[in-house]
C-alpha cells in the first residue's frame, strides 16, 4: 500500500503512521486498499502471524533458479580478473554492484550493475560486491550477495526486496557460484571479509554504507586502471558489440517504417518509443536515453525530450543505441529527410558532414593518435564552412587554438570509446585517453555533425534549424579499423535508398 500519496510527506504521528496500516509489516503493494484509521482486526499483520508464516512455508515446488547469465560473460570476467589482478598485486581489491536508485518512495529505477563489477564478473545480481584478494600467486575472487528469501522463511512473503514470492525465482549462492565460477558468500559476510583485507586495501564504487563503516574512499587508481584496461576489447567484448549494433540497425528500420504515423501526429514520443521497445525486446534496453530531434530539434546535441512534432520538410535526427543482455552498448546517429528527400540545403549540409565523418574514419587507425580523427574531421568542417563565407576569418585562423570560431556549429568531441558504458572507459587519464594511441581491440564512435540552431542569427535563415550528425562504430584493427555499423550508409542519396527501402521492403 502507498501512504505517501494520502499523507503528509512529514512524519504523523499516531493512526495514520504507516507502520500501523492495513497490512502492515509487509510490503507495500500499488494499487491496494484505503488506508484504515485503526488497525483493522479483519486485515491483522500476516507477517507477525507465526501460524501464517507456518503455512506460508509449505507447499511450494522449487523453481528454475538459474541465474540470468549471458554465454561466456563467466569466463571473459576470469580473464579480466587476471589482468586487473597483475596490475595490483598484494592488493585487495573491492567492487561492488551498486543499486538502484529510488524513483519513488518504495518505487526503484531500474537496476543496472556497475560496468566495472559486471567486467569483472559477469553478474548482473543488485547489490553485489566482489572482493579480490592478494594471494601468493594472484587474488582469490569471492562476491557477497544478498541472500534470497525461500519458502519457510518469513521474508519469503515479507521483504519485497529478497522474498522470491515479489521477485520471482531467485538464483541463490549455490547457483550463482556455479554460473560465476567463484565462490559466493552471503553479504552478511563482507564486513569480516574486508576487515580482514584491510590493510591492503583499494577500494572501488563500495556502497556509501560500507565505505564510511570501512573509512574507505573511492579509489582512483583503481578506477583509472579499470578504465584503461576497458578500453582494449577482448573476442567476447567485441562480439557483445557487434550484436548491439546489428540491433541498432535493425532499431533504425522499425523507427523509419514509422516516420509516417509520427509525421501524421504522434511525434517524436512514438519513434523514441519504438527505438526503446526494440531495444527492450532484443537487448536489456537503451544503452543511453534516445534522441529523436526533428526539424529545429535536431542541432540540440541531445534531444532526449523527444517531445516534438516530427516535420516532414525537416531533417530528423536519430541517435540511438541498443544494449545487450551484457550490457554492452552500440551508439549509432543518422541524419534521415522526414520526407524521404533531403531539400538542397539539407544535403549540402549532410554533404559537408560526410566528408568529415570520412577524413576521420581514415584518420582513426591504429597507431595513430586519438586525437588525430578529431583534427582531420574539423579540418573538413573548418574548410567547408570556410567555403560557405560562415567563417569570418580564415581557416587557418579559426584552426589556431585562438580561434576555432568553426566549433560555434560544433561544441562537442568527435568521438569517444565504446562499451560497457556510451562514453567508455571516461575516468581513464588524460594520457591513455586523449593523449593515446589507437590500439588494435579499441571500440570508438565518430560522430562529426553541424549544428545550425533556429535561434542563430550568424547563419542564413535556410540553414537555421538544420542538424546533422553521422555517427559510427568503428574497431581499430591491426589492418586499420572496421566500420562496424557500415550496413548504413554515409552519404544522403545512399540513406534516401535506405528509407524508401525500410518503407517499401520488396521494392527497389
Ligand atoms: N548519444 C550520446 C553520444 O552520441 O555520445
Ligand atoms: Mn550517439
Ligand atoms: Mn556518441
Amino acid at each position: 500500500m502507498t501512504h505517501s500519496s494520502i499523507i503528509p510527506a512529514l512524519p504523523v504521528p499516531g493512526p495514520f503512521s504507516p507502520t500501523q496500516s492495513a497490512g502492515a509489516g509487509l510490503p507495500s503493494h500499488a494499487g491496494s486498499m484505503p488506508v484504515a484509521l485503526t488497525p483493522d482486526p479483519r486485515l491483522p499483520r500476516l507477517a507477525d502471524s507465526a501460524s501464517f508464516v507456518a503455512y506460508m512455508g509449505h507447499g511450494w515446488a522449487v523453481p528454475d533458479r538459474t541465474p540470468p547469465m549471458v554465454d561466456g560473460a563467466e569466463h571473459a570476467a576470469g580473464v579480466h580478473r587476471r589482468k586487473l589482478g597483475a596490475e595490483f598485486e598484494g592488493v585487495a581489491l573491492v567492487i561492488a554492484a551498486g543499486r538502484a536508485p529510488v524513483r519513488v518512495n518504495d518505487n526503484n529505477y531500474d537496476f543496472r550493475p556497475d560496468s566495472n563489477f559486471y567486467w569483472l564478473t559477469g553478474c548482473s545480481r543488485e547489490g553485489a560486491v566482489l572482493v579480490m584478494a592478494p594471494t601468493a600467486g594472484g587474488h582469490d575472487a569471492t562476491v557477497y550477495m544478498p541472500q534470497p528469501a525461500y519458502p519457510g522463511e518469513r521474508d519469503f512473503f515479507a521483504n519485497a526486496a529478497q522474498g522470491e514470492m515479489w521477485v520471482g525465482a531467485a538464483p541463490g549462492m549455490p547457483e550463482w557460484s556455479s554460473a560465476l565460477g567463484v565462490p559466493v558468500r552471503p553479504l552478511a559476510e563482507l564486513d569480516t571479509a574486508l576487515t580482514k583485507a584491510a590493510g591492503a586495501l583499494a577500494a572501488g564504487p563500495l556502497d556509501c554504507e560500507t565505505a564510511t563503516r570501512h573509512q574507505l574512499g573511492p579509489s582512483t587508481v583503481l578506477l583509472r586502471m579499470l578504465a584503461q584496461l576497458r578500453m582494449v576489447k577482448d573476442n567476447w567484448e567485441i562480439a557483445q558489440l557487434r550484436e548491439a549494433v546489428g540491433h541498432t540497425i535493425e532499431g533504425f528500420r522499425s523507427v523509419i517504417r514509422e516516420i509516417p504515423d509520427a509525421i501524421d501526429g504522434k511525434g517524436e514520443r512514438w519513434l523514441q518509443g519504438t527505438f526503446d521497445r526494440h531495444a527492450r525486446t532484443y537487448g536489456n534496453g537503451v544503452g543511453y536515453a534516445t534522441i529523436v530531434g526533428s526539424g529545429r530539434h535536431a542541432p540540440t546535441l541531445h534531444w532526449v525530450r523527444c517531445d516534438g512534432a516530427v516535420l516532414p520538410e525537416e531533417v530528423l535526427l536519430l541517435d540511438m543505441g541498443v544494449e545487450m543482455r551484457s550490457y554492452y552498448t552500440a551508439d549509432i546517429t543518422r541524419t534521415f529527410p522526414a520526407s524521404g528527400t533531403f531539400s538542397g540545403v539539407q544535403r549540402q549540409v549532410h554533404d559537408l558532414v560526410e566528408k568529415s565523418h570520412r577524413a576521420a574514419l581514415a584518420a582513426a587507425q591504429a597507431g595513430k593518435k586519438f586525437s588525430d580523427f578529431h583534427v582531420a574531421s574539423l579540418e573538413v568542417i573548418a574548410q567547408g564552412l570556410h567555403d560557405w563565407g560562415l567563417l569570418k576569418v580564415s581557416v587557418d585562423e579559426a584552426l589556431s587554438p585562438e580561434g576555432q570560431q568553426h566549433r560555434r556549429w560544433i561544441v562537442c568531441g568527435v568521438g569517444h570509446h565504446l562499451g560497457l558504458d556510451v562514453h567508455d572507459c571516461a575516468q581513464s587519464s588524460y594520457e591513455a585517453y586523449q593523449g593515446g594511441i589507437l590500439a588494435p581491440g579499441m571500440v570508438l564512435a565518430v560522430e562529426p555533425g553541424l549544428y545550425f540552431h533556429a535561434n542563430d542569427l550568424m547563419v542564413p535563415p535556410e540553414l537555421r534549424g538544420i542538424g546533422v550528425r553521422i555517427e559510427d562504430d568503428i574497431l581499430i584493427t591491426p589492418a586499420g579499423a572496421e566500420v562496424l555499423s557500415d550496413a548504413l550508409p554515409l552519404d544522403a542519396s545512399g540513406l534516401e535508398r535506405w528509407m524508401r527501402a525500410a518503407l517499401h521492403p520488396g521494392s527497389r
